[in-house]
C-alpha cells in the first residue's frame, strides 16, 4: 500500500510547502484539478525539484471523445508524470484508444479509470447511471481491465469485489480514506486505513485530513507508521 497526498491547496505556494515538508518520505503527490489548472507544468517541475523520486499522479479524470483523449493522454506521458485518469463512463473504445496511444512510450504512467466517483450516494449514483454502485463499478472495472489500463479509482467498498472480479494485480486508488475517522466532508463513502488494507487498496489517497491538520507532517507519518505495520 503506496500513500498518496492529495496537494488540493488554494496556492501552489502552499501546496510546495507541504511537498517540500514530506520530501523525506516515500509517497505519490496528487496533483488536481485546482493546482494543476492554476499552476500547470511548472508546478509538476518544482515537485520534481523538490524530490526527483516523488511519484505523481495527474488526477484530471479525462473525460471526451476517444481521438482527444488520447491526444491528452500523450501530453500526459510527455509530461514525465508516474499515472493519471480517464473516466470509465467515456467507454472501451476511448480506453483502448489512449492505450494504444500510449504504447510508444518507455515507461508510460500508470492508466486508471475512475468507476463511481466517492462523492456519489447511492440515490444519486443510480439517478444517473441507472444501476447499484457495486453493479457499475465492477463493470467498469471489467471494462477497463479488458482494454489494457493498469486499474481503476473507486472507494475501498467496491476494492475486493474488483479485484475479484478482474486480477490481484489490477489496481485501486480509493479516496475518501479518513486514516484516523476524521470529518467526512463531502464525501459520502469514507474508510479507514485498516478496512482499506483489508479490502486490498493499493492507494489510500488523503487529502483533507492532511491538509488541514495543524501538523501534517506528524499526520503523515502517523500514516505510514500505520501502514508500515500492514
Ligand atoms: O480531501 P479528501 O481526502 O476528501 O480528498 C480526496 C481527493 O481525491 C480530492 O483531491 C478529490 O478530488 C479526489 N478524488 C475523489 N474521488 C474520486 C476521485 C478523486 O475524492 N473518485
Amino acid at each position: 500500500m503506496e500513500l498518496c497526498v492529495a496537494l488540493d491547496l488554494p496556492s501552489a505556494k502552499e501546496n510546495l510547502t507541504l511537498a517540500e515538508s514530506l520530501k523525506s518520505y516515500n509517497v505519490w503527490m496528487k496533483v488536481g484539478f485546482r493546482a494543476y489548472i492554476r499552476d500547470g507544468k511548472p508546478f509538476i517541475e518544482a515537485l520534481k525539484a523538490i524530490n526527483p523520486n516523488f511519484k505523481i499522479f495527474l488526477d484530471l479524470k479525462l473525460y471526451d471523445i476517444p481521438n482527444t483523449m488520447a491526444d491528452a493522454a500523450e501530453e500526459i506521458a510527455k509530461l514525465g508524470v508516474d499515472m493519471f485518469n480517464i473516466h470509465a463512463s467515456a467507454g472501451a473504445v476511448a480506453m483502448k484508444t489512449v492505450m494504444d496511444r500510449l504504447t510508444p512510450y518507455e515507461n508510460r504512467p500508470l492508466v486508471l479509470a475512475v468507476t463511481a466517483l466517492t462523492s456519489f450516494d447511492e440515490a444519486n449514483f443510480q439517478s444517473i447511471y441507472e444501476k447499484s454502485i457495486d453493479e457499475k463499478a465492477e463493470q467498469f472495472a471489467k471494462m477497463s481491465y479488458e482494454n489494457g489500463l493498469d486499474g481503476v479509482v473507486c472507494s475501498t467498498f467496491e476494492s475486493r469485489a474488483i479485484k475479484n472480479a478482474t486480477s490481484d494485480k489490477f489496481l485501486t486508488l480509493c479516496p475518501g480514506i479518513r486514516p484516523f475517522g476524521e470529518d467526512a466532508g463531502d464525501q459520502q463513502r469514507v474508510a479507514t486505513l485498516e478496512l482499506a488494507n483489508e479490502e486490498g487498496v493499493d492507494y489510500p489517497v488523503v487529502g483533507r485530513p492532511i491538509y488541514k491538520d495543524s501538523d501534517p507532517q506528524q499526520k503523515v507519518e502517523e500514516i505510514l507508521n500505520v501502514i508500515s505495520t500492514f
